[in-house]
């Protein structure tokens, strides 16, 4: 074969190559479990810094996280605040140096914004849940994108920073606002029904069912799930888990792709 033939064989094969490194990326549509990927060394977000405001929110001084690809990792995610519980689970996160996710719900970030502020200066991530909790499929899709910049524009507002993640509430968002998101859609694969039983002692019981690479779905508006953490904390810590954020655990996550296997919204609150 020619020269010329050779070298565009080797590089279509690079393009195919890379293509294929593209598609084992963790891409779950049908929110079927992701392949961990190595944590990133650069999230590519890291140029990202608070405007200067007299709020002074920074970010928690540079941490190497965990390399969730060669040890045990988990997500906890905390939906539906922050609240007034909020600050005490912030202390207890604080005790296992432990980094968690919350999914904010906007006005209750117009009500505590120094709580928010805490959480991202702690390590924590951030993401949107809406301004007040609403089905996104039961709106237009502009009502919905009003909703979502709401929220977005609050968070802003609040820490100088843009929420990574978005939660709909129920799990549930219309397809064709998921082309449009211009972050990742975190969904859960452990739910703690928490929400719904109200009690300390089934919220512990419900994250038995954590295994490497969990997305865990709970809430920080309940006093019944503040009080199970210290002994999920504890558990988990004591076989080994590493307590990151939702990207974190996933590497990297793409915009408009939904991560977690467990939209059930028959049955989670979200
Ligand atoms: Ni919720």
């Amino acid at each position: 074969m020619s020269s010329r033939l050779a070298v565009l064989r080797i590089a279509t094969a690079a393009v195919l190559t890379l293509a294929m490194a593209g598609c084992s990326a963790p891409l779950s549509e049908n929110w079927v479990r992701y392949s961990f990927a190595p944590a990133p060394e650069d999230s590519g977000q890291a140029a990202e810094t608070p405007p200067a405001t007299d709020q002074g929110t920074k970010p928690e001084a540079e941490r190497t996280p965990p390399n969730c690809s060669k040890v045990k990792c988990v997500a906890l995610t905390f939906d539906d605040g922050p609240g007034k519980y909020t600050p005490e689970l912030l202390s207890l996160l604080d005790q296992y140096d432990a980094k968690a996710t919350f999914f904010l719900i906007g006005k209750n970030v117009k009500k505590h914004p120094q709580i928010v502020r805490d959480e991202l200066s702690k390590g924590h991530e951030i993401g949107n849940h809406t301004w007040s909790h609403k089905d996104l499929t039961k709106v237009s899709i502009a009502a919905a994108k009003r909703d979502l910049q709401k929220t977005d524009d609050a968070i802003k507002e609040a820490t100088g920073t843009d929420p990574t993640l978005v939660r709909p509430p129920f799990g549930a968002l219309p397809r064709s606002l998921k082309k449009n998101l211009s972050v990742p859609i975190a969904l859960w694969d452990v739910d703690t029904l928490d929400w719904k039983t109200r009690n300390t002692k089934s919220t512990i019981k419900a994250a038995e069912k954590i295994v490497p690479g969990s997305i865990v779905l709970m809430h920080d508006i309940h006093k019944s799930t503040i009080d199970a953490v210290p002994a999920i904390l504890k558990d988990l810590s004591s076989k080994g888990y590493h307590f990151v954020t939702v990207t974190e655990l996933i590497g990297h996550p793409n915009p408009g792709i939904g991560y977690g296997s467990g939209q059930r919204p028959a049955t989670s609150k979200g």
